[in-house]
């Protein structure tokens, strides 16, 4: 069978917001895609090239990505290279394109963490599995306490020098290696873009440590990741596990995470959504989006659906005072604890 060409919707810049990244000159939409789960080789083709078109046309045109997303590792990257020779070929210079670099890739010394070797290396491929000459946002994926921070910092520098990568940022790095890595960056002509954390409703960590408040004092963006804590902060599993969820496959979502308290504040959560006229994934993603602190937001999705159901989070996303301490009081006693 023939494929119809792609063509992307031409009201895709009609509805979503941007805002601009830091100090930076770019802007980012306030809710990108993000490839981890349900892009890879165990995903049919069709259910990627689906949900990133329907993004796509939305206005979703950051798509975050990592070397090790999948599953299988890489395969998230190779689906993306598919999608490029496909359909967004076209499209490349209206895309904001990330990866990473920082977990474990592939086995011996220089496949894991921070070293200059590791992670030129591993750009490669991704360059290569994307179909890419360049990235938009290189981002080393975790601070590595072995390697001098010198020596990760000055591979992101050289990166961009390479024109490999436009920009770089840091992902899950603790405050002060944080405040070092930025002051590197800077004084290098390479400011940090992104600061990435998980940030939500029930985990806030990157709040607590002073970590947003220092991206914005750097002048570099902060983006949230699993904005919805994979799937807990929607009605997913406000009846069960069902058998197609994350947590069902048991892989970064344990059903251990869904305590009898956990259950109740999520109903609670849920009650509170539908009183604002939104969906709980909506009510999160919108709770987010109200902080102007927060540059953007990255959500996971498995279904065309899910994507189209989390969008109208935009259509409300100012909150009464009361609606955000009617949020604090359900969600301060199952705070997630990672300090
Ligand atoms: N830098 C890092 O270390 C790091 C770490 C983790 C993630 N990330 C980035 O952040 C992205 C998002 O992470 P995440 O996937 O954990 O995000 P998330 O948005 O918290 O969770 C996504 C999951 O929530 C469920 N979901 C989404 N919308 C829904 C809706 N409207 N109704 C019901 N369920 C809904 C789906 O679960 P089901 O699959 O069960 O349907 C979906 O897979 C990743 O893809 C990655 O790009 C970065």
């Amino acid at each position: 069978m023939i494929e119809p060409v792609y063509s992307a919707a031409e009201n895709r810049y009609d509805t979503m917001t941007y805002r601009r990244s830091g100090r930076s000159g770019i802007k980012i939409p306030v809710l990108a895609l993000g490839l981890w789960h349900n892009f890879g080789s165990h995903k049919p083709f069709q259910d990627v090239k689906a949900m990133a078109h329907y993004a796509f046309d939305k206005g979703i045109c950051h798509f975050d990505l990592a070397n090790n997303y999948g599953p299988e590792y890489g395969t998230a990257e190779e689906n993306f290279g598919r999608l490029m020779d496909r359909s967004f070929r076209p499209y490349r210079d209206e895309l904001l394109i990330s990866t990473k670099a920082g977990w474990d890739m592939w086995p011996g010394p220089y496949g894991n963490w921070g070293s200059r070797k590791y992670l030129m290396a591993s750009l490669e491929q991704s360059l290569r599995r994307m179909k890419l000459d360049y990235v938009d946002v290189f981002y080393s994926h975790r601070f590595d306490p072995q390697t001098p921070l010198e020596e990760t910092m000055q591979a992101l520098v050289d990166i961009v020098r390479q024109g490999k990568a436009l920009y770089v940022g840091l992902s899950r790095y603790p405050y002060e290696a944080a405040q070092k890595a930025y002051q590197y960056l800077a004084s290098h002509d390479v400011p940090c873009l992104l600061y990435q954390d998980r940030y939500n409703i029930i985990d806030r960590a990157p709040e607590c440590s002073g970590l947003i408040d220092q991206a914005q004092e750097n002048g570099t963006g902060f983006i949230s990741f699993s904005p919805l804590q994979q799937g807990l902060l929607t009605g997913r599993y406000l009846n069960g596990i069902p058998a197609d969820s994350r947590m069902a496959r048991g892989t970064s979502l344990k059903k251990d995470a869904l305590t009898p308290a956990m259950l109740g504040a999520i109903k609670r959560l849920n009650e509170l959504a539908a009183q604002r006229g939104q969906s709980l994934a909506q009510m999160a993603l919108s709770w987010l989006i109200q902080d102007t602190r927060v540059t953007s937001v990255i959500i996971g999705a498995s279904s065309v659906g899910q994507i189209e159901d989390d969008l109208k989070a935009l259509d409300n996303a100012a909150f009464a005072h009361e609606e955000l301490q009617a949020i604090e009081t359900v969600s301060s006693p199952i705070q997630l604890k990672r300090l």
